[in-house]
Order: C-alpha cells, then sequence, then structure tokens
C-alpha cells in the first residue's frame, strides 16, 4: 500500500520563495532535473565556474544511493528505509531502487523544503505489496521524525537510515553527532546508517562553498574525511569503508563517473 503521512494529507499548499536559492533545487538543476527557478540556476552556474566537477559529484552521489540502497535491500535483507533529506524526486529514488529488490519495501521520506513537499506525492506511488510515506519535518528535530516514521516503519524490525548530502547542512560537529546518534539510537541491532557528504578536500570545493553560503539556503559546510568516518563510531562498517562514492562496491558504469570525488560515503551495521 501507498501511504501519506499526516503532514502531507494535512497539507496547506507550501509556501516557497523562488527567489532564495535552495539546497534541493540547486541540486536538482545540477542533476539535470527541470524543478528549479532563475535563482537557482544563477547560483548552480556560478559554483559550476568554480567548481566544474560539481555535476560529476552529484552524479556520482545518486549513484552511490542507488547501490547502497541495492545492497541494502539485497544482500543485507533489509525491508525499511527512513530517508532524511529526501531532495526533489529524480531519477532511481529510494523506494523505487528497494522495491525494484523487495517489493514489500517500506520506506519514509523526511525533508523540509516546501518545495520537496510540493512534489512528494510523486514519491509516493509504490510497489502495492510495500509502503511509502511523506513526513514534512526538520532533521534537527529527531524526536518528531522518529515520532511520525513510526506510523510507517516497524521500529522493532531493522531499519535503514539514510542521510545523504544533507548532514553537511548542521554546521555544528556536535550537534550533527548527536542527531546522529540519537536516530541511530532509536533503531534495533542489525539497522544501518547510510551516508554521504561533501568533503574539504580541495582548494575549488572549498570556493564552490564559499558562494554557496553566500547566497544559498540553508548553508552547507565540509567536512574532513575523517570527520565523516567519525559518523559511523559505534557502527560496524560494511566493505569498503568510509570512501569517496564513485570507490564504494562500483559498478561497471557506462558514462564513466571519476574515481575519486569531493565526497566521503560509508555504511555501517548497528551490532
Ligand atoms: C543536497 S540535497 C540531497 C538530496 C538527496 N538526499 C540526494 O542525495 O540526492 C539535500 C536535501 O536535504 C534537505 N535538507 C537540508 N537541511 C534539512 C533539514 N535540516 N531537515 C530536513 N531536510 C533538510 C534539503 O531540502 C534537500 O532536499
Amino acid at each position: 500500500m501507498a501511504d501519506s503521512s499526516s503532514s502531507l494529507g494535512q497539507r496547506q499548499e507550501p509556501k516557497f520563495d523562488s527567489s532564495v536559492p535552495q539546497t534541493a533545487r540547486i541540486w536538482n538543476y545540477w542533476l539535470g532535473g527541470k524543478d528549479n527557478f532563475p535563482a537557482d540556476r544563477q547560483v548552480g552556474d556560478q559554483i559550476l565556474e568554480a567548481f566544474p566537477e560539481i555535476v560529476e559529484n552529484a552524479r556520482a552521489s545518486r549513484a552511490f544511493l542507488a547501490r547502497a540502497v541495492r545492497y541494502l535491500a539485497g544482500e543485507a535483507g533489509i525491508r525499511q528505509f527512513l530517508d532524511i533529506g529526501t531532495g526533489l524526486p529524480t531519477a532511481d529514488n529510494t523506494h523505487q531502487v528497494a522495491q525494484a529488490v523487495a517489493p514489500e519495501c517500506r520506506i519514509v521520506y523526511v525533508d523540509n523544503d516546501p518545495i520537496v513537499l510540493a512534489h512528494a506525492r510523486a514519491l509516493l506511488v509504490g510497489a502495492p505489496q510495500g509502503a511509502t510515506a511523506y513526513i514534512d519535518a526538520d532533521l534537527r528535530d529527531p524526536e518528531k521524525v522518529l515520532q511520525e516514521a513510526a506510523r510507517t516503519l516497524d521500529f522493532t524490525q531493522p531499519i535503514a537510515i539514510m542521510l545523504m548530502g544533507i548532514l553537511g547542512h548542521i554546521a555544528d560537529d556536535g550537534e550533527a553527532q548527536s542527531i546522529v546518534q540519537r536516530l541511530v539510537g532509536a533503531v534495533r541491532s542489525g539497522s544501518y546508517l547510510t551516508m554521504n557528504d561533501g568533503t574539504d578536500i580541495s582548494e575549488e570545493v572549498v570556493e564552490a562553498a564559499r558562494i554557496w553560503n553566500e547566497s544559498a539556503n540553508p548553508t552547507y559546510h565540509l567536512r574532513s574525511p575523517d570527520r565523516i568516518a567519525r559518523f559511523f563510531d559505534g557502527l560496524e562498517l560494511v566493505e569498503p569503508g568510509v570512501v569517496s562514492p564513485p570507490r564504494w562496491r562500483p559498478e561497471p558504469s557506462p558514462s564513466g563517473l571519476p574515481a575519486e570525488i569531493a565526497s566521503s560515503c560509508g555504511v555501517g551495521r548497528k551490532p
């Protein structure tokens, strides 16, 4: 069954300001989507000029998401996903990848951007054997996320928590760490944390983040690869550990994605 959370069911028409560049829409622009406005494209182009690899970064990050979800629903046998920082619907959304492996998978999407909410119905058309739901909530309020997710997900069974390209929006390391701990603490043993975020490995990417933070909303803060690896403390890392996304269980790619991008990703299992 495809169900929708109360936050979608009771919603007003979402309000958003198209003159303020927003992360979900700029990301959509780099991924080749159409759900963006001139202000998003303007900042997107400025960043492209400073850091042309950003488009490959975005595509390689999405490719990691698909491989990780295939691994989780396949080899790891996971049937429940909590995808926080969903972004605008694109190709290979989490529920499509997971339900292609196991149609009974249940997926809860969470985002706080009104335009993602406006497009969320596209995320709620899942396999009839499974369920998809959307929660309009902020990662900074993990209690609300967990409480609303429990309407669709069974917390007595393993859940894969997905934090893809979102923790960089939490500037404070301690706050980001405590959010991760709260989420991981709420799921049972045999659950997983999957994450991917931008790293400060070159001057170009640091400049790109500076341009972003001058005008786009919310701000984005790069971390070192070591700092990102620490989010997996206490978890058993799935091979090959915390690496640049193209290096995580690569599959032959016709588009020839690069071997290394300015991100670190990983999948960790809660013992
Ligand atoms: C860079 S996009 C990544 C989208 C998708 N996860 C992917 O990997 O392609 C980050 C997403 O996180 C959402 N986001 C940022 N901060 C958030 C917060 N505090 N709470 C909920 N969502 C947030 C944005 O609205 C955006 O959709």
